[in-house]
């Protein structure tokens, strides 16, 4: 444990598996309390983190659900009594398919940006007034937003509107001493990644693609999210970050 993030509270969304619970361990690792939410239970991945000496709480939180999400900074409140670190993780990703846009169901198109953009704001809605100054708020993109990537267009443009919030809300939130970026993961091996059809095939071209020609497993991701928390990164705001081993140079 490095201490980097002692004193630090964390509440991280989609946090019950996958890359979300990586960033809850990664967090508690360097010395933060968590809180996990996620619409499903969290209660098994906080008591793992509880079980390795770490303040890990957690709740059934809906992201996309306004009462919900009220509910969460309420418990943010009572068990930390107050929040330095947001990471909004959430999203339906793992659960979607490739489809060409001429194939996608409506209700579909409007669960995605249900999710993975409203679902961002109503946290930070809520939860950002319980942060003093220096606080940080950590929205999650995709490098497929700077690929220009076929067959999940519905979750690039959900994608590309976080890119774009996290833009608008440093300018509103800076005002409150609050900093808010991005990171834009590629292809990582998460739990539900894996279980996708015809996966190996397409993450060996996208490995033959990158810089460093590897698999990327969700504690890749983490380093860059405990950088942003942290004060190392008090300069950095609004920024967007793509961790991809080298897939897409900006
Ligand atoms: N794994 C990748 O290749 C990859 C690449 C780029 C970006 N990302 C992004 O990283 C994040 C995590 O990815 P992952 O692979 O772990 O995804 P995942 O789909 O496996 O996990 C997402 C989590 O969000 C939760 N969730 C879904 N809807 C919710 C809701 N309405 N309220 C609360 N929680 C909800 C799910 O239950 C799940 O635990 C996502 O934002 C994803 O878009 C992933």
């Amino acid at each position: 444990m490095s201490g980097l993030l002692t004193k630090k509270r964390a509440v991280i969304t989609g946090a019950a598996q996958g890359i979300g619970a990586a960033f809850a361990a990664g967090l508690a690792e360097h010395g933060a309390q968590v809180l996990l939410c996620d619409k499903d239970d969290c209660a098994h991945a906080a008591k793992q983190l509880s079980k390795a000496g770490a303040e890990a709480y957690h709740a059934l939180t809906d992201v996309a659900d306004d009462a919900d999400c009220a509910a969460l900074a309420k418990a943010a409140k009572a068990h930390m009594d107050g929040l330095d670190i947001l990471i909004c993780n959430a999203a339906l990703f793992g659960s979607l398919s490739l489809k060409h846009h001429r194939d996608i169901p409506i209700e579909e198109w409007d669960a995605v940006m249900a999710v993975n953009v409203k679902g961002v704001w109503l946290p930070i809605k809520h939860l950002a007034p319980l942060m003093d100054p220096g606080g940080s708020i950590i929205t999650i993109a995709t490098n497929r937003v700077f690929a220009g990537s076929p067959n999940m267009v519905h979750y690039d443009a959900s994608k590309a509107a976080v890119i774009g919030m996290t833009r608008s809300l440093c300018r509103e939130l800076g005002a409150d001493g609050l900093r808010v970026n991005c990171i834009a993961p590629g292809l990582t091996m998460s739990e539900n990644v894996l279980k996708k059809e015809g996966i190996q095939e397409r993450t060996q071209s996208i490995i033959n693609s990158r810089a460093l020609k590897r698999e990327m497993l969700p504690d890749d991701i983490v380093g860059t999210a405990v950088f942003l928390a942290s004060d190392l990164s008090q300069s950095i705001t609004g920024q967007t970050y793509v961790v991809d081993g080298g897939g897409v140079l900006r």
